[in-house]
């Protein structure tokens, strides 16, 4: 039988993601959204193109969650996205509510799926879902880290005109502002930019990959990024699903690892098919150490405003 994997949100991000789990026939693929019809006609559609695309995966729309019942992983991605203008924190309140009501549907239908949370302010909504699912912590993980570390890769490989193959990169952190792109850990063919780049040039591919996703929405004007962030999603994804121990940067919870406690922040972590089977302890100096409770101040000050907000 075929692994299944449900993702919840056909809108931007959700479809692309369903797109290119079934294209990579990773799984069959379950879609689900509140607005009648979107999720069964994208389906659809995506079943139509599988002939061409030569997959056999079976993919099905839905507005309710029996379809989705014993997901081997659930991608969340229901929410509104961020509009210009718009910071990430904004959405804090709308999205909350929404990822509450799904991850009770998602639980009730699939006791035992991993979560993959992609909806913004991302690090929030992890909390928001690892409440409401009262899943262990290996179970639910944020999807961010990979999006910032592939838009740093891709800054740093254009920068030095080398294939982005060879690009290694990690940012750490909450996704927001404050997220902590790591150049002594981004490597070109295993040598650190720091040997390659100079102090201002690195600065300015950090400063882009901070700003990445306001880059994006300022271009759209009408919504936020979504084919990377798809791509991310699914590399989490199919990590678990093939049981790979991949290392990636993620959102994670945290239990005094990197002296942070009970809160969900992106730190590089090992996925297989338990979900994160290992938090990968890196030896930080002193000033990354600083920048990263930094940005996980700014995720417990999200948490913090939810609290405030009572049911
Ligand atoms: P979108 O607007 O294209 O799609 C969102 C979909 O969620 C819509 O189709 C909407 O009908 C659906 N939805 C809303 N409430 C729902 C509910 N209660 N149940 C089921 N479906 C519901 O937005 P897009 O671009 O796909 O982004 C989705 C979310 O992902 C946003 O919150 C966005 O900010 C976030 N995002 C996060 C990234 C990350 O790095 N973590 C990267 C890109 C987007
Ligand atoms: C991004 O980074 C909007 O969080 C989303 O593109």
């Amino acid at each position: 039988m075929n692994k299944k994997v449900t993702v919840v949100g056909a809108g931007n991000v959700g479809a692309t993601a369903a797109q290119r789990l079934a294209e990579k026939e990773l799984c069959d693929v379950v879609l689900i959204d509140i607005i009648e019809g979107v999720p069964q006609g994208k389906a659809l559609d995506l079943a139509e193109a599988a002939p061409i695309e030569k997959h056999d995966a079976r993919l099905t729309g839905a507005n309710s969650y029996e379809a989705s019942a014993n997901s081997d992983i659930v991608i969340i991605t229901a929410g509104i996205p961020r509009k210009p203008g718009m910071s990430r924190d904004d959405l804090l309140a709308t999205n909350r509510k929404i990822i509450k009501s799904v991850t009770r549907e998602v639980v009730r239908y699939s006791p035992q799926a991993i979560l993959i949370i992609v909806s913004n302010p991302l690090d929030a909504m992890c909390h928001v879902a690892i409440e409401e699912s009262g899943f262990a912590k290996n179970k639910v993980i944020g999807m961010a880290g990979v999006l910032d570390s592939a838009r740093f890769r891709a800054f740093i490989a254009a920068e030095l005109n080398v294939s982005v193959e060879n690009i290694q990169a990690l940012v750490l952190g909450g996704h927001g502002d404050t997220m902590v792109p790591l150049p002594r850990f981004s490597t070109v063919a295993g040598v650190p930019i720091t040997e390659l780049l100079d102090s201002e040039k690195i600065a300015d591919l950090v400063k882009r990959t901070r700003n990445g996703g306001a880059e994006i929405v300022n271009l759209l004007k009408t919504g936020s990024a979504y084919y990377a962030p798809a791509s991310a999603a699914v590399e989490m994804a199919a990590a678990i699903l093939k049981d790979k121990k991949k290392i990636l940067p993620c959102a994670a919870y945290l239990n005094g690892e990197y002296g942070i406690n009970g809160l969900f922040v992106g730190v590089p972590v090992k996925l297989g098919s338990a979900g994160i089977e290992q938090i990968v302890c890196l030896n930080l100096t002193e000033e990354e150490k600083k920048a990263l409770a930094h940005s996980a101040a700014a995720v417990q000050e999200l948490v913090d405003a939810m609290k405030k907000m009572g049911e």
